[in-house]
């Protein structure tokens, strides 16, 4: 796979940022933020040869939406898919808290259409309206799919990938998923643990739950680095991974670019790996 550079996934969380700036502060489910962010990322794809379909649903009385991209090609029957939530929190710009996944897997996306990838599997990309207040828009996904779940290959989940503390958790609910980013980090010579702070926390649950094999990736959150964890990754032992979860300070300043790039060429790995 193609390394992405980390300038250009940097730039997106930049427009993110002015977009939030422009709307009090926020990309919150509901807002002129969201949806602001949902037309960036949908023009960039659309640009780039995606097939691209926005799926509204309603939540809290106000209208929500999924962002769905389609790479076309590849056996549809094993698409091999991959997601993030497009929403913050009410309180901040949420640009680690998930503009990171958001703008990893679109740079993902492009490098996809930049190399005319010809994947024997199915690709499919996939930005989620209002995981904050429960993973309602992936949940209403996963229930408009039906039977259609077990066309599904994998759904690899992206949820903060780059904490200003940050660790290297793998997902372990599949060990096949898990394998192909564990070998990916051993061989950068990046040490990984095992993600245990998400479970049930992010976008990956209602794939789970409908029988879908999950996957993803995690910089940290609002757990204490410990002092094995400060050796093996560096960083600040007794500090939480990312000090301004869901606070006001989640900005364009809360990114370790390191943690970022190596996360987005994992994902890169990854869909390359499981889509030939
Ligand atoms: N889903 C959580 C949120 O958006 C973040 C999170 C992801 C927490 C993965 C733990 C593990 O707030
Ligand atoms: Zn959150
Ligand atoms: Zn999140
Ligand atoms: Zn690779």
């Amino acid at each position: 796979a193609p390394d992405i550079p980390v300038a250009d996934v940097k730039a997106d969380l930049a427009k993110l940022q002015s977009i939030a700036d422009a709307n009090n502060g926020t990309r919150a489910h509901g807002t002129a933020g969201y949806q602001q962010s949902l037309d960036y990322v949908k023009g960039k794809l659309d640009a780039a040869g995606f097939t691209t379909k926005v799926q509204e649903f309603t939540s809290g009385g106000e209208k929500g939406a999924n962002l769905i991209a389609d790479w076309p090609g590849g056996d549809e029957s094993k698409t091999v898919m991959s997601g993030a939530h497009l929403d913050s929190v009410p309180a901040g710009p949420g640009i680690n808290d998930d503009g990171s996944g958001s703008a990893g897997i679109l740079e993902v996306a492009l490098a996809v259409a930049k190399a005319d990838l010809k994947p024997t599997k199915h690709l499919r990309f996939g930005w989620w309206g209002d995981e904050e207040d429960g993973m309602v828009g992936s949940s209403h996904y996963v229930d408009s799919l039906g039977a259609d779940t077990a066309k599904f290959d994998s759904y690899l989940n992206f949820d903060m990938i780059g904490s200003p503390n940050p660790g290297y958790f793998v997902y372990d609910d599949d060990t096949r998923l898990e394998k192909v980013f564990k070998d990916y980090f051993a061989s950068k010579s990046i040490a990984t643990e095992k993600e245990t702070e998400g479970d049930g926390r992010s976008d990956h649950a209602p794939f789970k739950d409908a029988g879908v094999p999950v996957g993803g990736l995690f910089s940290g959150a609002d757990y204490i680095k410990t002092d094995a964890q400060a050796k093996a990754w560096g960083g600040e032992a007794g500090k939480a991974f990312d000090a301004c979860y869901h606070e006001a300070c989640d900005t364009a300043k809360n990114i370790d670019d390191k943690a970022l790039e190596n996360h987005t060429n994992a994902i890169a790995h990854a869909i390359w790996e499981l889509s030939s």
